[in-house]
């Protein structure tokens, strides 16, 4: 079979106690998992023998322990430089993610840091760049709060500007390493960037070579106007939480039609929805391990986000009585009618009460989809976000580990391969490779060449 132009691409969002809340209290579940190196390699490995585009590390700069019963995994885990620097060592294919903060950082130390991973991953790192998901950040940093979106943003593109300059602050070709001369290096092709703006003064170069990725594939995933406006410009990936196909379709046209007025390609740009695949070897094993899920929440069962969401009023009524008529929603259309629905799948039947629609969303706190089925219907919906251009693939969360993770990779993975929507083999070593993308020129050898001709 000849290969379609169009693939999807595949990645882990790692959870390390998996994405459902209540993941960590199955009893075949890892519980301390994201502080064992043996427990993370083997995830990384799982990964690349499935295939996987990349593996994942989100972050956060501060935590507290009242997170424990929405986030587990998010309240305490290891560094991501220290853990890629790890995890590369013991992986040769699958791309590694790192996240780094521009709000709390210094460009300077992220050029350094992620162009020494590149090395060390052989071209396999990419940076994910946020701006800070979370404000009590500001209170470790240093600082009385956490800027607002618009300060954030101006000080990342400065940021993102200035770490692409580092990485092309020496030429490929500025190593000359000649023995009998004495000539280590053409300082005509190493670039001090002298940048001076609003937020920062960075002479350069770097003290790194240019990374073996020549600039580092980007990734973003805020939902503001500025951030989608920093990932058109920037990224090749964006990451985003979509749970309805018609919203997902709008953002990926949105986002794909930003990309002409930068220049660039939509092809150049991944988007790349969250996904909870609740798998089973069929739909009643799937929707057993659901409940199983369901009913190791721990929670006090407040009605009021949930009530928001729906835009009717649920505080009040019995958990255990039926879903009150739709039609009353204050929200326009039927959204409310689509998000139950996702509940009513899940749960495999329509008379849904307000605790089954409360599982559903708890379930999904982080904002991502949720599909409980068999391998070939969860297959079915993957393709459907593909094809109707929801997708161009997407980040993995699986809803507890490493179970879920193994699942999808044993039942699921081989469906979208015989359908010829995944890969079998690695065609390159590279994350740049495994998502198409060129080794981009060095700015500055391209103006010395444009200069000179
Ligand atoms: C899938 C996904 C993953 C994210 N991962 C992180 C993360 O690891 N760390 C973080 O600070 N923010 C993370 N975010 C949040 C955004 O990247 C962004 O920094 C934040 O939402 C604030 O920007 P905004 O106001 O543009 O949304 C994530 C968002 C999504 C959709």
């Amino acid at each position: 079979m000849s290969k379609p132009e169009r693939q999807l691409h595949l990645g882990l969002f790692l959870f390390s106690t998996g994405y459902h809340p209540a993941g960590w209290r199955l009893p075949e579940a890892r519980v301390d998992g994201a502080f064992d190196p043996k427990f993370l390699h083997r995830v990384a490995q799982k990964l690349e023998e499935a295939k996987f585009d990349f593996f994942f590390l989100g972050d956060a700069l501060a935590s507290s322990a009242d997170m424990q019963h929405q986030f587990p995994s998010q309240m305490v885990r290891l560094e991501p430089f220290t853990m890629i620097a790890n995890i590369a060592a013991v992986t040769e294919k699958i791309g590694l993610i790192v996240t780094a903060n521009t709000t709390y950082a210094e460009p300077y130390h992220i050029a350094r840091l992620t162009a020494s991973l590149d090395y060390l991953s052989g071209g396999r790192t990419a940076w994910n760049v946020v701006t800070g998901a979370d404000t009590r950040a500001a209170l470790n940093f240093s600082r009385e709060k956490h800027w607002d979106n618009a300060k954030r943003y101006d000080y990342a593109d400065e940021f993102v500007k200035i770490v692409k300059e580092l990485w092309d602050s020496w030429e490929d070709d500025a190593f000359v390493r000649d023995k009998a001369t004495g000539v280590l290096v053409d300082e005509s092709k190493v670039h001090a960037i002298r940048h001076v703006g609003d937020h920062f003064s960075v002479k350069g170069p770097l003290n790194v070579a240019r990374p073996p990725q020549g600039q580092l594939p980007l990734l973003s995933a805020g939902t503001s106007e500025r951030s989608q406006e920093l990932g058109a410009q920037f990224s090749n990936a964006v990451f985003t939480g979509q749970i309805l196909i018609e919203p997902a379709k709008e953002f990926y046209a949105g986002i794909k039609s930003k990309l002409a007025k930068y220049g660039r390609n939509p092809s150049e740009l991944s988007i790349l929805p969250g996904l909870v695949p609740l798998v089973g070897k069929t739909e009643e094993e799937a929707r057993a391990k659901y409940r199983e899920l369901s009913e190791l929440l721990v929670t006090d069962f407040n009605l009021a986000p949930l009530s928001g969401r729906i835009g009717i009023d649920l505080t009040g009524l019995p958990l255990d009585g039926l879903l009150p008529d739709l039609s009353l929603s204050t929200h326009p259309g039927d959204e409310a009618r689509q998000l139950v629905g996702l509940a009513q799948k899940a749960s495999g039947h329509d008379d849904i009460t307000i605790r089954e629609l409360f599982h559903y969303f708890a379930a999904t706190a982080r904002g991502h989809l949720l599909i409980v089925g068999n391998p070939e219907q969860i297959a079915d919906q993957m393709e459907e976000w593909f094809v109707e251009e929801a997708a161009d693939g997407f980040n993995i969360c699986p809803p507890y580990m490493p179970g879920g993770l193994d699942l999808f990779v044993d039942l699921i993975v081989p469906v979208l391969q015989q359908r010829g929507l995944f890969r079998t083999e690695y065609e390159g070593s590279t994350f740049r490779e495994h998502f198409g993308l060129a080794r981009p020129d060095n700015q500055f050898a391209k103006k010395g060449a444009l200069q000179g001709s």
